[in-house]
């Protein structure tokens, strides 16, 4: 493996990647030891477990966990590893328990991670110490405005700190909801490609390929007479206006337009809504709530319109992305609906968006396999954004996202774990 900082180069005006990034497996280990083994991970969302009893189960990096709420309503994240011989000891994605038994040997454990009994107990002295086999719980957990994380550092930034930059954002989408609250109430929709993790990263916030990888999607709105093909193409052209993309610190970045730009939904359309907003959240705030974004909260959260992302690694050419459509309380109901059927034409498992993507996920896991091609290169726009408020701003097909998280990449990854927790 050559040292991580030589992997990610950049000059004043050039900026590369090297291929290995996308196929060495040594150094996809090593980014489940650096990065996952150090950052805040986003887990899933306090609306998905409303009742004591209610779990999930997610992954930090390859790590299995349970998120579960106890009869108190507390919640807890437990490594999902019998003490005894190590067998997961929840196989479902969601579901309510008031407990979780083991399948080989029948240990059970309480939604605290307590361990409860063990079947056949005559196997252990009356004395037997059951103090070192509760599930084991990584060191630190935050929530942020229903997102839970965790971090399997010891120490460093709290998650207060670490969502510095980009809590604006996070803010100005959770208050799409009047109330304030958005929730996550009809489970997900999952896919895998075979192909590395950060190329859904890198997609999420590219503003370049749009006219090109979902020409067939902009053809439907014009045949439907829905929208212009050059009208689309213009717009995602335009200079100027809110049509940017974004590098923050930590690896975060975003993607922003106008409201309704592309095909994407208007919302001025709906009576009430605005109205609704401004009076919740200041009449001030209501364009920049509206505004269209796709948050990248780096390594593994995307906050889209629609909907919450979460990339799960699996190997260095397979990963799986959860979708979770989102709902905003106190919004009106067509306004919910709207949003729905918006995802499902995008973003859904029959749709015209989201499919286009992964197929050009597999078209570059393939590409890079050309060894003697050694670097990729993301320096579009490095001539013309600019610095504005701790943010790196360029227009929103220029690759300043990518960049940002490119940067925390090289960081986290030119350090060993120790380091990265001292
Ligand atoms: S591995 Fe869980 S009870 Fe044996
Ligand atoms: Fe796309």
């Amino acid at each position: 493996m050559r040292p991580p900082a030589d992997l990610v180069v950049e000059t004043d005006a050039t900026f590369r990647v090297h291929a290995s990034l996308y196929t060495d497996p040594a150094l996809f280990d090593a980014e489940m030891d650096r990065i996952f083994g150090s950052a805040w991970v986003y887990l899933c969302h306090e609306s998905e477990l409303p009742n004591p009893g209610d779990y999930r189960t997610s992954v930090i990096g390859r790590q299995p966990v349970i998120v579960s709420r106890d009869q108190d309503g507390e919640v807890h994240v437990l490594f999902n590893r019998c003490m005894h011989r190590g067998a997961v000891v929840c196989r479902a994605d969601r579901g309510h328990s008031n407990y979780f038994r083991c399948q080989y040997h029948n240990w059970v454990y309480d939604s605290r991670g307590a361990l409860q009994g063990m079947a056949q107990p005559s196997g252990y002295p009356d004395d037997f110490d059951r103090s070192g086999l509760s599930l084991v719980k990584p060191p630190r957990v935050g929530t942020y405005r229903g997102l839970i994380f965790a971090s399997l550092a010891e120490d460093g930034e709290s998650l207060q700190e670490r969502l510095d930059d980009v809590r604006g954002y996070i803010d100005a989408w959770c208050d799409r909801s009047p109330l304030g609250r958005v929730t996550l109430p009809r489970g997900n929709h999952r896919y895998s490609y075979p192909g590395n993790w950060k190329l859904q990263l890198e997609n999420g916030v590219d503003g370049y390929h749009g006219n090109y990888v979902h020409e067939s999607f902009s053809q439907i709105l014009e045949r439907s007479g829905e929208r212009r093909r050059s009208d689309v193409t213009r717009a995602r052209n335009e200079v100027g206006g809110v049509n940017s993309a974004k590098g923050l610190s930590h690896g975060d970045g975003l993607l922003e337009r106008g409201s309704g730009m592309l095909g994407t939904i208007d919302f001025s359309q709906f009576a009430g809504y605005r109205e609704r907003l401004a009076q919740a959240h200041g009449a001030d705030r209501v364009d920049d709530i509206l505004t269209q974004r796709n948050v990248l909260v780096w390594p593994n959260l995307f906050l889209f319109e629609s909907h919450i992302r979460v990339v799960r690694p699996v190997s260095v050419n397979e990963t799986t992305v959860d979708n979770h459509p989102t709902m905003l309380q106190g919004a009106p109901d067509e306004v919910n609906t709207a949003r729905l059927r918006e995802h499902e034409r995008f973003f859904g498992p029959a749709s015209f968006g989201a499919t286009d993507d992964l197929e050009i996920f597999v078209h570059v896991q393939t590409g890079v396999q050309a060894s003697s091609a050694q670097w990729l290169d993301m320096s579009r726009g490095m001539h013309r954004e600019e610095q504005r408020d701790g943010e790196i701003v360029g227009h929103s097909t220029d690759e300043t996202p990518q960049r940002s998280m490119y940067r925390a990449w090289r960081r986290a990854m030119a350090r060993t774990n120790r380091e990265a927790v001292a």
